[in-house]
């Protein structure tokens, strides 16, 4: 499958990530793993990124289009790919279908996770996440804890609060997401890529976006 999952903070693009690349080995594309991690490396990369993640802006186009350029074509793109957070404004939709076009890639859809506001504000708080850049797998304390407490059940490092996990940052994130993420959703629909999903249930999630790509 070749997917874009929308969706604002919390929404459970990378939850529904995860569960599908399980399914049929294609890859999981999260530019924010690969900005997290770059933060924790302390690499050139994660030193431009740091200050605008930690206060809830987005990252500027350029340095995520760098990204996105050399990832598409690692390998393991080959048998699919799941992009999570990418992209997120129209300059970076633009950019990718130029991108995409240039590889010979088309895209299957573009979903978008539909979850209501108080929803995302309670995931968001409750969230916690593997601090090993290499897992960085997703919890949350109400719907699925650790079985261990505060302990990766993946690869048993800690699991921690993001650093944009603050009451600030999260309101920033939200407000960045409507103000220039929320118009991809009018932008894939006017490409007939557009599949809207309410997104409450994970499992439920996963099914209606198998069941269309079947159809
Ligand atoms: P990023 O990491 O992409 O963060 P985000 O879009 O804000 O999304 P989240 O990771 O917060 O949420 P999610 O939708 O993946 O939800 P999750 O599955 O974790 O980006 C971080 C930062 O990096 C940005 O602010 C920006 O600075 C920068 N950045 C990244 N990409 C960029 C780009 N393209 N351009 C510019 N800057 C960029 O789920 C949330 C919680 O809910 C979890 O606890 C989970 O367990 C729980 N949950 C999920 N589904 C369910 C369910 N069905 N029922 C109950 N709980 C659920």
């Amino acid at each position: 499958m070749k997917i874009i999952l929308l969706g604002a903070p919390g929404a459970g693009k990378g939850t529904v990530a995860k569960v599908l690349t399980e399914l049929d080995g294609s890859v999981q594309i999260s530019t924010g793993d690969i900005l997290r991690g770059a933060v924790q490396a302390g690499t050139e990369l994660g030193k431009k990124a740091d200050a605008f993640m930690k206060a809830g802006d987005l990252v500027p186009d350029e340095l995520i289009m760098d990204i996105m350029k050399s990832r598409l074509q690692e390998p393991d793109c080959k048998k699919g790919f799941l992009l999570d957070g990418f992209p997120r404004t129209i300059p970076q939709a633009e950019a990718l279908k130029t991108l995409l076009s240039d590889l010979g890639l088309t895209l299957d859809m573009a979903v978008s996770l539909e979850v209501p506001c108080e929803e995302i504000l309670n995931r968001l708080t409750t969230r916690r996440t593997c601090e090993n850049s290499a897992c960085q797998a997703i919890y949350n304390v109400r719907s699925s804890p650790t079985k261990i407490e505060g302990i990766c059940d993946k690869c048993g490092s800690k699991v921690v609060q993001r650093e944009d996990e603050t009451e600030e940052a999260i309101s920033r994130r939200l407000e960045t997401y409507n103000e220039k993420t929320a118009p991809l959703i009018g932008y894939y629909k006017e490409e007939g890529l557009l599949m809207p999903v309410e997104a409450t249930v994970t499992d439920e999630v996963v099914k209606a976006i198998q069941d269309r790509l079947k159809s």
